[in-house]
């Protein structure tokens, strides 16, 4: 079962690194980083090019806290996008966003960012994961304290997500105590996907492209500028309707091993002696890492 669930951003290595190619940035941003297997890529890349990278990542793997420490291209900041953005700014033309999956986040960062870019007269581009199925009209929330209380919905930690279906179920795609969903899906400013449009709507310069495979990747572009004809190029060969049909296929099969792997927990919890100490019900997180 290991690493069975595709949902690293080292996913799209052939198209982000084909972007970062053509965009050679001076300096990259990437807003969440978990265990940092696409930042070490990033960095790799950064010590070739001579690039600096940004890194915000809440809970930063200790490998990349003492790679910051002797470093002089790569500066971590252990913390919240919203809080950097608003102290820090953005001197980024090529940001990747994959830390909170929600819309008060993802809309935020993305004002910001504009608001940053404005400023410096910058035209980069902007890559954000988790625009697709399941947090494209379903907030995600890793700390819903941080989330203003009229901007967070009701959520679950316990119940998980399955495609076709509004509501939460017991089982399902879920997060195990690492985050939330949002109780319900769609409706105004719920999931990443509709920050995007929110954004896109106050600031319709700006255009959108997506990968329909492994969550969505999505690209946020200004319009006619070399950077919106790069994400053009590079993401043409992955927009088509195999791919989409492909992370559709995906998607049940992998709700389909957790929903037997659920079944096969409850039966081993069922037969247990009643001293065994051992975990009834594996989570759906561990079935995928
Ligand atoms: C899906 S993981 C990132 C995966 C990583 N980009 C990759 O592709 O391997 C999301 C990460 O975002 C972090 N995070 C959560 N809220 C955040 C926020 N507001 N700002 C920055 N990072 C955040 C989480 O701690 C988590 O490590």
């Amino acid at each position: 079962m290991a690493n069975l669930l595709l949902h690293s951003l080292k996913e799209f290595d052939e198209i982000i690194f084909a972007l970062l190619e053509r965009a050679k940035p001076r300096s990259v941003l990437e807003i969440g980083s978990e265990t940092g297997a696409f930042s070490d890529r990033l960095m790799r890349l950064c010590e070739d090019t001579g690039a600096e990278l940004v890194t915000v990542e809440p809970e930063p793997a200790p490998h990349l806290i003492e790679r910051a420490l002797t470093s002089e291209r790569f500066h971590l900041y252990k913390g919240l996008s919203l809080p950097f953005l608003e102290g820090v700014g953005c001197r980024s033309e090529f940001v990747l966003i994959d830390g909170d999956h929600n819309h008060h986040t993802v809309f935020h960062e993305l004002m910001l960012i504009e608001r940053a870019w404005a400023a410096q007269g910058i035209e980069g581009t902007i890559l954000l994961h988790d625009v697709g199925w399941p947090c494209a009209r379903r907030d995600a929330y890793y700390g819903p304290g941080v989330i203003p209380p009229e901007a967070l919905h009701a959520h679950s930690y316990e119940h998980g997500t399955t495609l076709d279906r509004n509501e939460l179920i017991a089982g399902g795609f879920r997060g195990c105590g690492a985050f939330a969903w949002a109780k319900h899906e769609g409706g105004p400013r719920n999931g990443v996907r509709t920050a995007v449009d929110d954004f896109l709507r106050e600031h319709p310069r700006f255009v959108y492209n997506a990968v329909d495979a492994v969550f969505g990747l999505g690209a946020v572009t200004v319009r006619g500028t070399k950077a919106q004809r790069d994400v053009d190029e590079v993401f043409a060969p992955y927009d088509n309707a195999l791919i989409r049909r492909l992370e559709r296929n995906r998607l049940e099969l992998y709700l389909k091993v957790i929903e037997l792997q659920d079944a096969l927990d409850a039966e081993r919890a069922r037969h247990a002696p009643a001293n065994d100490a051992s975990p009834a019900i594996e989570t759906a997180w561990e079935v995928a890492s």
